[in-house]
């Protein structure tokens, strides 16, 4: 483990600055740093444990420390003389985590909930086992034919890795079985699930306390492409009754599991009717409107429920939010900024990451009275940023 250079390091020790808690956080990249950001009212000291001194949180965070997710060493020495240890990610091994709890480490959420965000297959059998609606799914072992499970579930089949995937990274829709054998030939451990004809995927994200106490924000409409969310609507434009059961859905849950903190639940829509695709026990992209777009953010509503604090209120502060992401295309995002703050009433959020073609490093956020409104506020910051237009 070594600290960053310029920043006060922490080494474990706590730093002099007078403070209402420490948090540590596993992971720096942009969930942290936003989360870091949301901690400097409320007096936080944020300590992230980052992957490299490049890392998106490093310039936001209270203190860096140097050092990886799957160390225990280094998972000790982020959690020394803090009030909580979270996540940004779901990269620590499982093993890590029941060891470091069974240290009396607080982690937020335990181990046990974020098992449920860190393997599909895990969370796939408990949220049927509970009776909730998920798509028809198969682990695939040792001697199941594939053809056989693709008659019971139907072509194309989706193929996910139980652990390890995000942003469509691990998920694969196979048109026949010769197609699926070279996937399942990479190894790991996969669901085969049947392909949903999808009229629409939400996001429901809603945030519980260590004593049970619970908020929820407006539903999300999310839009993906390639498995990488692009867009935020809220509200999602869909009939109360289904709202109704999006927010009981994701409470259920998160009661269920015990989780603490953010739990965003990715739902499908088909038919009418929700099916729950996957969970994430940590802010997440589908919540980041709630930055600018409710009274209390996701990452404060996090902070304060990892901390047993009372949580804020979800209230949407306009009647139509959308965020659309920055997936770099050529341009440098940084390098448009002046520009994009010219268009007026977008908010911009830059993670501070090199613009790799495809990588998600920004976001931006517009409210109105109207959705078509704050898209078009939206679509104009996002594409001057990434240099498709001039302001
Ligand atoms: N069974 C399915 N049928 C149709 N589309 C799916 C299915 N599972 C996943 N997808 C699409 O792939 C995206 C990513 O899948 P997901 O399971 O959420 O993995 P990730 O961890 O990469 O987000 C989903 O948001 C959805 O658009
Ligand atoms: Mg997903």
């Amino acid at each position: 483990v070594a600290a960053v250079g310029s920043r006060p390091a922490a080494t474990g020790t706590a730093s002099t600055v007078p403070v209402s808690a420490r948090v540590g956080l596993v992971g720096a990249g942009q969930l942290a740093r936003m989360t870091s950001q949301a901690a400097i009212p409320l007096g936080v000291e944020v300590r992230v444990l980052a992957a490299g001194d490049g890392d998106p949180a490093n310039l936001a965070a209270g203190s860096v420390l140097i050092g990886e997710a799957d160390n225990i060493e280094d998972l000790r020495r982020l959690a020394a003389g803090c009030d909580a240890v979270t996540f940004d990610h779901e990269g620590v091994p499982p093993e890590l985590l029941s060891r470091l709890e069974e240290e009396g480490i607080p982690l937020r959420p335990g181990a046990a909930a974020k098992l449920v965000a860190q393997d599909k297959l895990h969370a796939r059998r408990l949220l049927g086992d509970l009776g909730l609606p998920v798509p028809a799914f198969e682990e695939m072992t040792e001697g199941v034919a594939i053809e056989e499970v693709g008659e019971r579930l139907g072509w194309p089949l989706v193929l996910k890795a139980s652990t390890g995937g995000y942003d469509g990274r691990g998920v694969e829709v196979v048109a026949d079985a010769e197609a699926a054998h070279s996937v399942l030939g990479r190894g790991g451990k996969w669901i085969a699930e049947e392909f949903i004809e999808l009229e629409l995927e939400l996001a429901q994200v809603v945030v519980r306390s260590p004593d049970g106490s619970a908020v929820a924000y407006p539903l999300a409409r999310t839009v993906q492409r390639n498995g990488i969310c692009h867009e935020i609507h809220v509200p999602a434009p869909v009939g109360a009754g289904l709202a109704e059961r999006a927010r009981g859905l994701a409470l259920e849950i998160a009661e269920t599991i015990d989780a603490v903190g953010v739990v965003a639940v990715e739902l499908f829509v088909r038919d009418g009717e929700l099916l729950v695709n996957e969970l994430a026990l940590r802010p997440h992209n589908s919540g980041h409107f709630t930055i600018e777009g409710c009274v209390t953010s996701q990452f404060e509503n996090h902070l304060r429920a990892v901390l047993g604090w009372p949580l804020g209120r979800t209230d949407p502060r306009a009647p139509a939010v959308v965020t659309l992401n920055v997936l770099a295309e050529g341009a440098d995002p940084l390098a448009r900024l002046p520009q994009a703050l010219q268009v007026p009433g977008a908010h911009v959020h830059l993670y501070g990451k090199v613009p790799h073609a495809g990588r998600k490093v920004g976001h931006v956020t517009a409210l109105a009275d109207q959705p078509v409104e704050a898209l078009a506020v939206a679509e104009r910051a996002r594409d001057v940023l990434l240099g498709r237009s001039e302001p």
